[in-house]
């Protein structure tokens, strides 16, 4: 603590700049990560003011207590609550999400853009504020034009998740298929040859969506502001930083650029103890504790009853343990369902780091979010992941790819055997807790804070501005000099010619030859 007050008060020496976070309303877990950022940018002594556009009801959080506020509704939150809506087809009897689902996500995002560039008044405000820097989350494009029409001479790109495809194709990383899993993809970086076919092709049709989805929200800016407006893909891939919201130790190894730096984890306080209702639930479990909880956006209570029951009915064999299940109040079903179950416990919100903290408990049943995959491995417990939509299924793989739990393929693959089975290997093998542990101690022992780095980029950022140093020359390039198939493949012409034109040669010689010694032995 005293160590942590010195850094803060060190930072505070340092100029104070004016920081703008973009944080659009659509889930509370990302208005939380946002927010811990900003309390963080706060206490290092700057000035920071969070842009929350509401978009969905339901994430009714503003992620800080510190930052000053603006929550300006954009009157799309029914239209936003449809999309969502209907994810729940996707969620409970799909089979992940397609690019082309996340397609209609995105086309909502250029709505919203618009939508946001018709409130003349909230950019005024924005303008007036005369910021230094913006950080923005990823999940959308409007916000590298809206700096930019904000006179913003800086910015930051925050991916809440494993870095998109499209993201690090605008930067002008490495493409690397042939080991790193895409975005919406479930292999782990070890793939069979027809995975890796599926990878590639998953990875080019994200990218291509991406860049597809820019030129929606490049047109959106040109017809308010002219067609001198910039490529939103170009404000993106020259923006001088990403800060990834993910561990070196838990994403796949892949290759990246000087400008990415992994800052997962921040913000995590030390679990705090429980209320006595709790307490008594996590203690009585007799060899522990189960946290089963499906995050913010998945909603449980519109699952099918086969479903819920599927759950009841697995959980009730492992008498030993008690379990706490987090569903929504008005859920009558689930309610009457965990009336017959001794061991299950519902509850409408759950405190999950300081849970994940007590000693009983002794696993994490998640959607797989990367926050909830964070908090997890903060706390050393093992998982069972059941992803849903987005990056959770790549999420998924992780956990298996380091070891530290389980997963089902999807929650439409969810049945009293297969939840069964998962369950009991997960609490069954020391191997998972093991692994927890291992990187637990390893997230402790980073050699540099995400805390510190995050301050320290950003104000680096901020002095500096534009980081053209950091540039990837390979932006410029098309493809193919960029995977010099340019070369190659003339060069593979030219040697093949040239082979084949020898090979013409020594034949006739070797016929010259022989015939002429034919001739002479004769
Ligand atoms: C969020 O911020 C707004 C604007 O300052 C405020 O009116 C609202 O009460 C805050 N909401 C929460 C949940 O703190």
């Amino acid at each position: 603590m005293k160590t942590l007050l010195l850094f803060v008060a060190s930072l505070q020496l340092s100029t104070t700049y004016k920081i703008l976070v973009y944080s659009p309303g659509l889930s509370n877990s990302h208005l939380m990560s946002n927010g811990r950022i900003a309390d963080l940018l706060i206490n290092a002594g700057h000035d920071v003011l969070i842009y929350k556009p509401e978009l969905l009801a339901a994430a009714n959080k503003n992620g800080s207590d510190l930052a000053k506020m603006l929550v300006v509704d954009m009157g799309l939150k029914e239209k936003w609550a449809k999309t969502f809506e209907n994810y729940d087809d996707m969620i409970f009897k799909g089979d992940g999400m397609s690019v082309s689902e996340f397609l209609n996500f995105q086309k909502m995002t250029v709505e919203t853009c618009d939508a946001q560039l018709k409130r003349k008044d909230i950019m005024e405000i924005l303008r007036a504020e005369k910021f230094d820097l913006a950080i923005s989350e990823t999940m959308e494009f409007c916000s590298y034009g809206l700096f930019h029409h904000l006179n913003i001479p800086s910015n930051i790109v925050l991916s809440p998740g494993p870095l998109m495809d499209y993201m690090s194709d605008a930067f002008g990383f490495p493409a690397a298929p042939s080991h790193v899993p895409n975005y919406l993809g479930r292999f782990t970086d070890e793939m069979t040859y027809v995975e890796r076919a599926k990878n590639l092709l998953a990875t080019n049709a994200f990218t291509y969506m991406g860049r597809h989805v820019a030129s929606l929200t490049t047109k959106v800016f040109r017809n308010h502001f002219g067609n001198d407006f910039p490529e939103i893909y170009e404000l993106l891939g020259r923006s001088p930083l990403v800060l990834v919201n993910s561990v070196e130790i838990l994403d796949f190894t892949r290759p990246v650029l000087h400008k990415l730096v992994y800052i997962g984890g921040i913000g995590m306080n030390k679990p705090k103890s429980l209320n006595k209702k709790l307490t008594k639930i996590v203690e009585s479990g007799k060899k522990g504790t189960v946290l089963f909880s499906m995050g913010s956006v998945v909603k449980l209570q519109n699952a099918p009853l086969e479903m819920k029951s599927a759950i009841f009915q697995a959980l009730a064999k492992f008498e030993d343990f008690n379990f706490i299940v987090k569903t929504d109040a008005s859920d009558k079903e689930m309610a009457e369902l965990a009336s017959n179950v001794k061991n299950v416990y519902l509850e409408s919100w759950v405190p999950q780091v300081d849970l994940l903290g007590h000693p009983n408990l002794k696993a994490f049943v998640t959607h797989g979010g990367q926050n909830s995959i964070l908090e997890t491995v903060y706390a050393g417990k093992p998982v069972l992941t059941i992803p849903c939509f987005a990056d959770q299924f790549r999420n998924a793989a992780t956990v298996i790819k380091k070891g530290f739990g389980t997963r089902l393929p999807s929650l439409s693959a969810l049945t009293v055997d297969s939840l069964t089975a998962a369950l009991h290997d997960l609490l069954n093998n020391e191997k998972y807790e093991i692994s927890a542990r291992r990187l637990s101690r390893m997230l402790e022992k980073k050699p540099v804070k995400s805390e510190e780095l995050v301050v320290k980029w950003t104000e680096f950022v901020a002095e500096f501005k534009q980081l053209p140093e950091l540039e990837s020359y390979a932006r410029q390039l098309n493809f193919m000099q960029l995977t010099s198939l340019d070369i190659l493949v003339p060069f593979t012409l030219v040697l093949a010619v040239a082979l084949f034109i020898l090979y013409k040669v020594l034949h006739a010689l070797t016929r010259l030859f022989f015939v002429s010694s034919k001739l002479k032995n004769e």
